[in-house]
Protein backbone atom coordinates (compact mmCIF):
# COMPACT_ATOMS: atom_id res chain seq x y z
CA UNK A 1 0.00 0.00 0.00
CA UNK A 2 1.19 3.38 -0.71
CA UNK A 3 1.44 5.36 2.07
CA UNK A 4 2.60 9.14 1.72
CA UNK A 5 4.47 9.85 5.08
CA UNK A 6 5.47 13.84 6.69
CA UNK A 7 8.15 14.24 8.05
CA UNK A 8 6.66 14.53 11.58
CA UNK A 9 5.34 11.22 10.84
CA UNK A 10 8.29 9.60 9.36
CA UNK A 11 10.09 10.39 12.67
CA UNK A 12 7.26 8.89 14.95
CA UNK A 13 7.11 5.61 12.62
CA UNK A 14 10.72 5.25 12.87
CA UNK A 15 10.30 5.78 16.85
CA UNK A 16 7.39 3.63 17.16
CA UNK A 17 9.70 0.63 15.31
CA UNK A 18 12.68 1.27 17.53
CA UNK A 19 9.96 0.17 20.46
CA UNK A 20 10.83 -3.81 18.89
CA UNK A 21 14.49 -3.46 20.10
CA UNK A 22 12.67 -2.49 24.15
CA UNK A 23 12.94 -5.96 26.36
CA UNK A 24 11.63 -5.62 30.33
CA UNK A 25 13.98 -4.29 32.30
CA UNK A 26 16.33 -2.51 30.22
CA UNK A 27 18.13 0.65 30.98
CA UNK A 28 17.88 3.00 28.64
CA UNK A 29 19.48 6.25 27.68
CA UNK A 30 16.53 8.80 26.10
CA UNK A 31 17.54 11.48 23.36
CA UNK A 32 16.29 14.74 22.64
CA UNK A 33 14.28 16.27 19.90
CA UNK A 34 11.45 16.27 17.90
CA UNK A 35 12.51 12.59 16.96
CA UNK A 36 13.08 11.27 20.22
CA UNK A 37 10.33 13.06 22.09
CA UNK A 38 8.41 10.87 19.62
CA UNK A 39 9.90 7.58 21.14
CA UNK A 40 9.51 9.13 24.71
CA UNK A 41 5.72 9.20 23.91
CA UNK A 42 5.66 5.74 22.78
CA UNK A 43 7.90 4.48 25.40
CA UNK A 44 5.26 6.33 27.98
CA UNK A 45 2.33 4.13 26.54
CA UNK A 46 4.17 0.94 26.85
CA UNK A 47 5.18 2.03 30.67
CA UNK A 48 1.55 2.58 31.25
CA UNK A 49 0.60 -0.69 29.89
CA UNK A 50 3.45 -2.12 32.66
CA UNK A 51 6.61 -2.59 30.85
CA UNK A 52 9.29 -1.77 33.33
CA UNK A 53 12.06 -0.16 32.44
CA UNK A 54 14.67 2.90 33.80
CA UNK A 55 15.87 5.39 31.64
CA UNK A 56 18.36 8.45 31.88
CA UNK A 57 17.47 11.68 30.24
CA UNK A 58 19.84 13.38 27.73
CA UNK A 59 18.52 16.82 28.40
CA UNK A 60 16.09 18.30 30.87
CA UNK A 61 13.56 18.42 28.72
CA UNK A 62 13.83 15.19 27.78
CA UNK A 63 13.37 14.37 31.61
CA UNK A 64 10.29 16.46 32.10
CA UNK A 65 8.95 14.75 29.28
CA UNK A 66 9.54 11.33 30.32
CA UNK A 67 8.27 11.68 34.23
CA UNK A 68 5.19 13.10 32.29
CA UNK A 69 4.78 10.06 30.99
CA UNK A 70 5.37 8.14 34.20
CA UNK A 71 9.35 6.60 33.40
CA UNK A 72 11.68 5.84 35.82
CA UNK A 73 14.44 8.92 35.38
CA UNK A 74 17.48 8.23 37.36
CA UNK A 75 20.77 10.47 37.24
CA UNK A 76 23.05 8.47 34.92
CA UNK A 77 25.34 7.94 38.03
CA UNK A 78 23.31 5.59 39.29
CA UNK A 79 22.97 3.26 36.30
CA UNK A 80 26.91 3.98 35.38
CA UNK A 81 26.03 1.26 32.63
CA UNK A 82 23.10 1.20 29.88
CA UNK A 83 22.06 -1.40 27.56
CA UNK A 84 20.54 0.87 24.77
CA UNK A 85 20.11 4.60 23.74
CA UNK A 86 17.39 6.00 20.99
CA UNK A 87 18.16 9.16 19.66
CA UNK A 88 17.90 11.78 17.02
CA UNK A 89 20.25 12.97 14.78
CA UNK A 90 20.58 16.03 12.53
CA UNK A 91 22.40 14.14 10.07
CA UNK A 92 24.03 10.69 9.56
CA UNK A 93 25.44 8.80 6.36
CA UNK A 94 25.50 5.22 5.34
CA UNK A 95 28.07 4.28 7.49
CA UNK A 96 25.79 5.41 10.93
CA UNK A 97 28.35 8.77 11.39
CA UNK A 98 26.23 11.19 12.73
CA UNK A 99 25.91 15.19 13.31
CA UNK A 100 23.93 15.70 16.34
CA UNK A 101 23.44 18.58 18.50
CA UNK A 102 21.33 20.68 16.70
CA UNK A 103 18.80 21.14 20.05
CA UNK A 104 22.34 21.74 21.84
CA UNK A 105 22.07 18.62 24.20
CA UNK A 106 25.08 17.20 22.02
CA UNK A 107 27.65 16.59 25.47
CA UNK A 108 24.67 14.68 27.80
CA UNK A 109 23.84 12.47 24.23
CA UNK A 110 27.59 11.58 23.60
CA UNK A 111 28.40 10.99 27.67
CA UNK A 112 24.99 9.11 27.31
CA UNK A 113 25.49 6.98 23.95
CA UNK A 114 29.07 6.41 24.82
CA UNK A 115 27.91 4.76 28.13
CA UNK A 116 25.57 2.81 26.56
CA UNK A 117 25.79 -1.32 24.99
CA UNK A 118 24.00 -0.12 21.88
CA UNK A 119 22.63 3.36 19.60
CA UNK A 120 19.86 2.94 17.83
CA UNK A 121 19.36 6.31 15.79
CA UNK A 122 15.86 7.82 14.45
CA UNK A 123 15.51 9.68 11.77
CA UNK A 124 13.46 10.94 9.21
CA UNK A 125 14.55 10.53 5.02
CA UNK A 126 15.60 14.02 5.17
CA UNK A 127 18.52 13.07 7.62
CA UNK A 128 20.28 10.37 6.04
CA UNK A 129 22.84 12.18 3.52
CA UNK A 130 26.05 10.60 1.15
CA UNK A 131 28.27 12.84 3.02
CA UNK A 132 28.13 14.54 6.23
CA UNK A 133 28.59 18.36 6.57
CA UNK A 134 25.21 20.12 5.41
CA UNK A 135 24.12 20.64 8.69
CA UNK A 136 26.22 23.23 10.47
CA UNK A 137 28.19 21.06 12.97
CA UNK A 138 27.37 21.90 16.47
CA UNK A 139 30.56 22.51 18.94
CA UNK A 140 29.94 22.74 22.89
CA UNK A 141 32.82 25.77 23.95
CA UNK A 142 33.13 27.13 27.39
CA UNK A 143 32.39 30.98 27.47
CA UNK A 144 36.07 31.65 28.49
CA UNK A 145 37.93 33.07 25.40
CA UNK A 146 34.76 32.12 23.09
CA UNK A 147 35.95 34.18 19.62
CA UNK A 148 39.76 32.58 20.55
CA UNK A 149 38.23 29.04 20.23
CA UNK A 150 35.98 29.71 17.50
CA UNK A 151 39.17 30.59 15.63
CA UNK A 152 40.71 27.24 16.23
CA UNK A 153 37.63 25.47 15.24
CA UNK A 154 37.42 26.87 11.88
CA UNK A 155 41.90 26.08 11.58
CA UNK A 156 40.50 22.90 12.43
CA UNK A 157 38.00 22.17 9.77
CA UNK A 158 40.27 23.51 7.40
CA UNK A 159 43.13 20.80 8.21
CA UNK A 160 40.42 18.41 7.93
CA UNK A 161 39.73 19.40 4.30
CA UNK A 162 36.35 20.54 5.12
CA UNK A 163 34.66 22.22 2.05
CA UNK A 164 33.99 25.76 4.04
CA UNK A 165 34.26 26.45 7.74
CA UNK A 166 31.71 29.38 8.46
CA UNK A 167 31.85 29.70 12.43
CA UNK A 168 28.83 31.04 14.12
CA UNK A 169 27.68 31.83 17.76
CA UNK A 170 24.25 30.36 18.05
CA UNK A 171 21.97 32.90 19.22
CA UNK A 172 24.23 35.59 18.63
CA UNK A 173 26.94 37.70 20.74
CA UNK A 174 24.40 39.73 22.93
CA UNK A 175 22.27 36.81 23.48
CA UNK A 176 23.98 33.58 23.34
CA UNK A 177 22.20 29.96 23.47
CA UNK A 178 23.23 27.94 26.84
CA UNK A 179 23.10 24.21 27.09
CA UNK A 180 22.18 22.25 29.91
CA UNK A 181 25.90 22.66 31.36
CA UNK A 182 26.10 26.57 30.83
CA UNK A 183 28.01 26.25 27.62
CA UNK A 184 27.98 27.74 24.38
CA UNK A 185 27.39 26.27 21.35
CA UNK A 186 29.02 26.86 17.81
CA UNK A 187 28.03 25.86 14.89
CA UNK A 188 30.66 25.33 12.04
CA UNK A 189 29.10 25.21 8.65
CA UNK A 190 31.54 23.00 6.90
CA UNK A 191 29.28 22.18 3.57
CA UNK A 192 31.00 18.66 3.59
CA UNK A 193 33.22 17.00 5.90
CA UNK A 194 35.02 14.43 3.96
CA UNK A 195 37.11 12.92 7.04
CA UNK A 196 34.73 13.09 9.82
CA UNK A 197 37.39 11.19 12.01
CA UNK A 198 40.19 13.94 10.76
CA UNK A 199 38.15 16.45 12.35
CA UNK A 200 36.85 15.12 15.65
CA UNK A 201 40.13 14.52 16.24
CA UNK A 202 41.80 18.09 15.67
CA UNK A 203 38.20 19.17 17.31
CA UNK A 204 39.00 16.58 20.48
CA UNK A 205 42.65 18.69 21.04
CA UNK A 206 41.45 22.66 21.60
CA UNK A 207 41.53 23.66 24.80
CA UNK A 208 38.21 25.43 24.86
CA UNK A 209 36.15 22.72 22.83
CA UNK A 210 34.12 20.50 25.52
CA UNK A 211 32.72 18.29 22.76
CA UNK A 212 31.68 18.05 19.35
CA UNK A 213 28.49 17.01 17.74
CA UNK A 214 30.16 13.99 15.49
CA UNK A 215 29.06 10.53 16.90
CA UNK A 216 31.60 7.89 15.37
CA UNK A 217 31.09 4.44 15.85
CA UNK A 218 28.73 4.62 18.42
CA UNK A 219 25.12 4.31 16.60
CA UNK A 220 24.56 0.67 15.82
CA UNK A 221 21.48 0.36 13.95
CA UNK A 222 19.21 3.04 12.51
CA UNK A 223 15.78 3.75 11.75
CA UNK A 224 14.54 5.76 8.57
CA UNK A 225 11.18 6.72 8.32
CA UNK A 226 10.21 7.56 4.67
CA UNK A 227 7.63 8.24 2.49
CA UNK A 228 6.15 4.59 2.50
CA UNK A 229 7.08 3.72 5.80
CA UNK A 230 10.49 2.51 7.80
CA UNK A 231 13.47 0.59 6.69
CA UNK A 232 16.81 -0.07 9.46
CA UNK A 233 20.07 0.05 8.59
CA UNK A 234 22.27 -2.01 8.39
CA UNK A 235 19.94 -3.77 5.86
C1 LIG B 1 19.64 17.39 20.02
O1 LIG B 1 20.73 18.03 20.57
C2 LIG B 1 20.00 16.77 18.71
O2 LIG B 1 21.12 15.99 18.72
C3 LIG B 1 18.83 16.03 18.11
O3 LIG B 1 18.94 14.64 18.26
C4 LIG B 1 18.80 16.35 16.69
O4 LIG B 1 18.84 17.75 16.59
C5 LIG B 1 17.59 15.79 15.97
O5 LIG B 1 16.46 16.57 16.29
P1 LIG B 1 15.07 16.27 15.63
O6 LIG B 1 14.70 14.88 16.03
O7 LIG B 1 14.17 17.29 16.26
O8 LIG B 1 15.19 16.42 14.16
Amino acid sequence: MTQNLTADDQKRAAAIKALDHILPGMRLGLGTGSTAAHFVRALGQRVREGLAVTAVATSEATAALAREFGITIVELNELRHLDLTVDGADELDGSLRLIKGGGGALLREKIVAVSSDRMIVIADESKLVGELGNFPLPVEIVPFGYRVTMERIADAAAAAGCAQNLITLRGGEKHPFRTDGGNFIADCDCSHIPHPEDLDTRLSFIPGVVENGLFLDLATVAIIGHTGGVKELPA
